[in-house]
Formats: C-alpha cells, sequence, structure tokens
C-alpha cells in the first residue's frame, strides 16, 4: 500500500506517491485548472489521479494547503492565494478520490518531509524555513508537527521587523515578510532604484556586483538572521533548515545568514544547531503531506485495566467494579522470572476469573518460550494473547498457535525493539502491543522516546496497508501520557497502578477521568 502526496500550490499542484520505504513512486504535475473552486480542484486532482495511478493501490492522501488549516486537518481555513475561506476540503476531496484525506499546512508539511525523509532526519527538534515570496515555517518536535496551544504556530514571517509602515498582507504593517522575504526585496528595490523589479532581477543585479542591491539582500539577510537567532534561543532546535526559491541563493543569501547567524548567536553550550539547506527541494511539502497523512479513522481509546494491580485479596470487587465502568479489557501479566525478573499470575487465576465475567481477556506473555503457555488459556474469539517478540526464536510458530485456540493474536515489543522486527509477522497478527516501560513491574515511569515510537508504529502499519492492526501501550498510562499516546495513535492503553488503580482515586473515580480524556 502507498500514500499519495498532494502539494496544492498559488499556480500549479505537485503530486507524488511514495512507497512503503519512502520513496517517491510515481508523479504528476499540473498548472490549476481554471476553476479553482474546492469543488473544481477536487476534481480535477480525482481526474489526475485516475488517469495516472488507477494501477496504484494506494491507502491515503494528505494534501498540502498553502494557507491555515484546522486542528482536525479538514477545514482548509484561509487561503489567500485561491480564495478559499473555510472550506472542509477533506470531505470534498474524499468524495472524488474514495481514500481518507489530510489537510496539513504546506510549510509545515515541507518540515515533516525534511523531518522524515531529507536533512532532517535523525533529529530531535527542527524548524524548516521556507523562503519565498513570503517566509514559511515548519516546526516539528520530536516525530510530531508542532501546530502550538492556538495552532497558528510558525509565523516567522509577521514578526515585527522594520519601520518603513509597509503593508503586509496580514493587515499590519512592517511585518518581516515585507523586509526579508522576495516581497520585501522588491519593496526595498521600488524604494532604492525607484522602480519595479523582481526579487529575481535583485539577486541578478547584485551577483554582477551592483552595491545597491548588493546592500538590500544584506539588509534581509540581518533582519532574517535576527529572527533565526530568538528561534534558535528559544526552541534550541538541533536542525535549522532554509527551503523555497530564495534557499536557492547560496553566495549571496544562504551563506552569509549562517555566517550571520554562527557569528551573533549565543549558545549557552557553545553548541548550535546543524544549518544548512532542505534536501527535498520544491517536493517537500508533498512529501511531508504524504507522511503526514492518516490513513484510518481515529479509533475511540480503549481502556484494558492491568490486573497485576488490582487488589488480590478482593479480586472480584474489583472485577465488578470494573464491570460497573465499563472497562473494555482486563490485562493480565503473566511474568516467568526469567524474561522478566518478577514471578506471577498463574493461568489458574486467570481461568478463575474467566468464569466471572465477560469483559475481553488480553493476556501478556512476559515469558521465555511462550509457547508452553498458550495452551492453558480458556480464550475466546474477544480475547487477545500477546507474546514478545523477544521472548522467543519461534514468533510465528507462537502466534499461529493462538490463531488456533481461536483467539486474537498479538506481538509484543521491548521499548528497545525496533519497530521493523515485526515485518515479517504482520499477516499473523490483529495488533501490537507497544511497552513504553521496560517490562516487569508496576509503576514505572515512561520511556519518553516510547511516544514518537507510537508515531512511527502507527506510520508503518499504515504505510504497508495495515490500518486494522490496534496498536496497545502498556506501561505509565497515566492521565498525562495517554492523551499524548494516543495522539500518536496508540488504541488500547494498559491502565494500571498509573490510572485505573490509583489508590488516590478508587476505580469509580478514575474511570470517569479517563473517559473524559479518551471520549471528550
Ligand atoms: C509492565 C506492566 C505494567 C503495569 C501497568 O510489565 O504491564 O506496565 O501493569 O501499570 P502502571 O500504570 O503501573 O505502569
Ligand atoms: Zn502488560
Amino acid at each position: 500500500m502507498r500514500r499519495i502526496g498532494i502539494d496544492v500550490g498559488g499556480t500549479k499542484i505537485n503530486i507524488g506517491v511514495l512507497d512503503e520505504y519512502n520513496n517517491i513512486c510515481g508523479r504528476v504535475e499540473a498548472k490549476l485548472p481554471p476553476d479553482k473552486s474546492a469543488e473544481g480542484i477536487a476534481e480535477f486532482i480525482g481526474k489526475l489521479l485516475k488517469t495516472h495511478f488507477s494501477e496504484m493501490p494506494i491507502s491515503c492522501a494528505g494534501v498540502g494547503i498553502p494557507g491555515t488549516v484546522d486542528s482536525t486537518g479538514r477545514i482548509a481555513r484561509k487561503v489567500p492565494n485561491i480564495g478559499w475561506d473555510n472550506v472542509n476540503f477533506a470531505d470534498i476531496l474524499e468524495k472524488h478520490i474514495g481514500i481518507p484525506v489530510t489537510l496539513i499546512q504546506d510549510s509545515r508539511a515541507a518540515a515533516f518531509g525534511e523531518y522524515m525523509a531529507g536533512a532532517g532526519q535523525n533529529r530531535n527538534v527542527l524548524v524548516c524555513v521556507t523562503l519565498g515570496t513570503g517566509i514559511g515555517t515548519g516546526i516539528v518536535i520530536n516525530g510530531s508537527i508542532f501546530d502550538g496551544g492556538l495552532g497558528a504556530s510558525g509565523e516567522i514571517g509577521h514578526l515585527p521587523s522594520g519601520d518603513e509602515g509597509r503593508e503586509c498582507g496580514c493587515g499590519k504593517k512592517d511585518c518581516m515578510e515585507c523586509y526579508a522575504a522576495g516581497k520585501g526585496i522588491e519593496l526595498s528595490a521600488k524604494k532604492v532604484f525607484g522602480e519595479e523589479l523582481s526579487c529575481n532581477e535583485v539577486f541578478e543585479l547584485a551577483n554582477n556586483g551592483d552595491i545597491r542591491a548588493g546592500k538590500i539582500i544584506e539588509d534581509a539577510v540581518q533582519r532574517l538572521g535576527k529572527a533565526m537567532i530568538s528561534i534558535i534561543n528559544l526552541l534550541s532546535p538541533d536542525a535549522l533548515l532554509f527551503s523555497g526559491g530564495i534557499s536557492r541563493q547560496k553566495e549571496l543569501f544562504v551563506n552569509p545568514l549562517i555566517d550571520y547567524i554562527e557569528k551573533h548567536c549565543y549558545s549557552t553550550n557553545g553548541e548550535l544547531p546543524f544549518i544548512g539547506a532542505a534536501k527535498l527541494g520544491p517536493d517537500a511539502p508533498m512529501v511531508g503531506a504524504a507522511l503526514a497523512a492518516k490513513c484510518r479513522a481515529k479509533s475511540k481509546g480503549k481502556i484494558s485495566a492491568s490486573m497485576m494491580c488490582a487488589d488480590m485479596l478482593h479480586m472480584e470487587e474489583d472485577v465488578r467494579e470494573l464491570e460497573k465502568n465499563d472497562v473494555q479489557m482486563l490485562h493480565f501479566d503473566v511474568m516467568d522470572g526469567h524474561f522478566v525478573p518478577n514471578l506471577m499470575l498463574p493461568a489458574e487465576m486467570i481461568n478463575q476469573i474467566k468464569k466471572i465475567t465477560d469483559i475481553p481477556f488480553d493476556i501478556h506473555i512476559m515469558a521465555e518460550n511462550p509457547e508452553q503457555y498458550i495452551e492453558k488459556y480458556n480464550v475466546c474469539k474477544d480475547d487477545i494473547i500477546s507474546v514478545h517478540y523477544e521472548s522467543t526464536p519461534h514468533i510465528q510458530k507462537a502466534l499461529s498457535s493462538i490463531k488456533q485456540k481461536g483467539a486474537k493474536a498479538a506481538v509484543a515489543i521491548n521499548p528497545g525493539t525496533p519497530i521493523e522486527s515485526i515485518r515479517e509477522i504482520l499477516d499473523d497478527i490483529d495488533m501490537v502491543l507497544v511497552m513504553t516501560v521496560n517490562p516487569g513491574f508496576a509503576g514505572q515511569k515512561l520511556v519518553p522516546q516510547c511516544i514518537e515510537k507510537i508515531t512511527r508504529m502507527r506510520r508503518f502499519l499504515d504505510g504497508l496497508g495495515y490500518t486494522n492492526i490496534e496498536i496497545e501501550v502498556d506501561g505509565n498510562c497515566s492521565f498525562e501520557n495517554i492523551p499524548k499516546m494516543m495522539n500518536a495513535g496508540a488504541d488500547i492503553f494498559v491502565a494500571g497502578s498509573s490510572s485505573v488503580f490509583d489508590p488516590k482515586l478508587g476505580i469509580e473515580k478514575a474511570m470517569v477521568k479517563l473517559r473524559e480524556i479518551i471520549e471528550p
């Protein structure tokens, strides 16, 4: 299965299909149709896809929008270039192309593309500045696009800059775009030369040694440099990338800009981020939109109560309380003292509890050679048994024996186990259990990089077409961590001492609080 990225520009449309390794395996570029209404453009995209990609199985589409997009990724808010105002373009396009559509502001898509497949790979915090007629910025933090609390992050182009009263398209005056982007360079040229010059012409003059043109560019570089230093000091990114038309002006623009930043930036630890050109060029928004596309509808989060944290002396009372509060699953940890340094929950006990409740069971075997235990459980079709990838050389055999027992099968992976390890067994599983602590004990702290791992796991599964495989997370599913895990794409939360069995709250109150989080 592949995903498609559609970058809707002011005048043209750039479409590419990405394979599961994020390589572009098909592409087409076209001028926008005369009818630039949302319906007109959606119809046009539909025809392009039919003509060029009808042979390819595509799971979902991401659309880069040259304007603001709401937080759900469905509505294009303000898109002045093509005159859209609050249109639900995701709904409209889905009707024409029949696959899930996600919208994303183009400069954020460009940043995400660079982070995932370009010059920002293996970085943690990336700022990518697109220098064109205006200035667009995308910020990616630990694998997620940072929208900001109010959703409007990255408007570097509208930081106050000069004092000449230059009118900005945003309605304010003297924004940085009016001095330091293509538009600003043209306004400066008009002032200095007394005639209209394009941004390219100014660069050409400067290239030929014209001192006045050179000064205009120098001024733009300094203004932008100052803003970049503020951003570095505020966010401490480990990469700062430049893309867009002006970023191709290495000698006159990007190199002096890097020099300026390196010379004037104060860094407490003496380190500066990697600063350089973006790698994907004009394809960045298309690639990023494809990679940011959500390939499945967001599922309603489910709670699996971790029974190792229940009251062992009053197990039945806890089960009744969980039933009363509609918990979706009961999670039983099976530990053998070898695979994990703890010993608990015998099969006899799990089978006894099975007799008193209809809540589906979620049995998590943390034991060496789990094959030997699977036989012991009384399970039916709604129950799930997970075995650890690391616990047996015969993981596929273990999974198929779970299926033979008539239950759902899942593979569990420890924090240090790479996502790609499960590539060969995707046809054998209904769920992946991503451990967010090292297994063995309740009450541990989250391994922080596991949140980003959930994002990558969801993308990995969707990219290969396994949109039906659910992700369960186990370990420190607290009231604070669950929203982050849910946002990263987790479906089922193993809730133990961090939430459902928080002794300060009690099961009832904890479940009310959890429902408020997962069913807003
Ligand atoms: C790990 C266990 C724990 C536990 C969850 O082996 O599965 O993750 O039950 O509980 P808390 O909320 O204490 O992490
Ligand atoms: Zn568990």
